[in-house]
């Protein structure tokens, strides 16, 4: 099968296993984060392919919507990459990045390193911040009922894989558990350059939040 032929194959199949997702894990983050990565690799030197089905099946069974079992995703793609017939080393990587995309309050301690990796890392977390950043992250809170702000409960730092993973915190408090430590994180030079921006923007709309929550009008 050619390459085009999987990507197209691979889309239909995401698309399909995504249609009940929550908002922000849904079809279009997938289609947004494939298409930064797109973006990034245009400056890097990274393969293509593996870049492309990494960004289209990071988000295939995510583990928070398992009940925190993180061994579902990286199997079901697996079954999918050899049903389309992909050579076991590129299913071996794309798995390996599948494993390691994720955030989990910053508690990802394997060793797996790749350039395809910090591509797709970067689209994911692009996805993250931002305008889009703040829509998902309201819509992630609402979708677990939790409160959008209490000044009573300040955000917590260095929380363990299993109190990030399962806080009922208010929503603002995520922006500084995680969207505005995503920035330093970020691994490839055309990624940081848009993610400066949409940093700035997550500050200016949290000044604005907090005078409008102190009725200053
Ligand atoms: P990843 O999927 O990269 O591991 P997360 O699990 O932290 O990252 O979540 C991805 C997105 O889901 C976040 O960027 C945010 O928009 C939303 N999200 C996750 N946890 C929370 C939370 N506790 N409150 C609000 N939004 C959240
Ligand atoms: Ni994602």
């Amino acid at each position: 099968m050619d390459t085009d032929q999987i990507i197209l194959n691979t889309k239909s199949f995401v698309q399909d296993k995504l249609k009940n997702a929550e908002g922000g894990h849904d079809w279009f983050h997938i289609l947004r984060v494939y298409n930064n990565a797109l973006h990034i690799l245009k400056s890097e030197e990274a393969d293509a392919l593996i870049v492309q089905l990494s960004s289209l099946l990071h988000d295939i069974a995510d583990s928070k919507f398992h009940d925190g079992d993180e061994s579902i995703g990286p199997r079901v793609a697996q079954n999918f990459l050899e049903s389309q017939s992909v050579k076991p080393n590129i299913i071996d990587h794309v798995i390996n990045i599948i494993k390691n995309v994720s955030y989990k309050g910053g508690h990802n301690t394997s060793s797996f390193h790749s350039v395809e990796l910090d591509i797709v890392q970067d689209a994911d977390r692009l996805d993250a911040i931002g305008a889009i950043g703040i829509a998902r992250t309201f819509n992630f809170g609402g979708f677990k009922n939790n409160p959008i702000y209490d000044p009573d409960v300040p955000p917590k730092s260095n929380q363990s894989k299993k109190e990030y993973k399962k806080s009922n915190s208010p929503t603002i408090n995520h922006f500084y558990e995680k969207l505005l430590l995503l920035k330093d994180k970020i691994n490839t030079k055309s990624a940081l350059k848009i993610a400066e921006k949409r940093h700035a923007f997550m500050e200016d709309y949290l000044e604005q939040f907090y005078a409008e929550w102190d009725g200053h009008l």
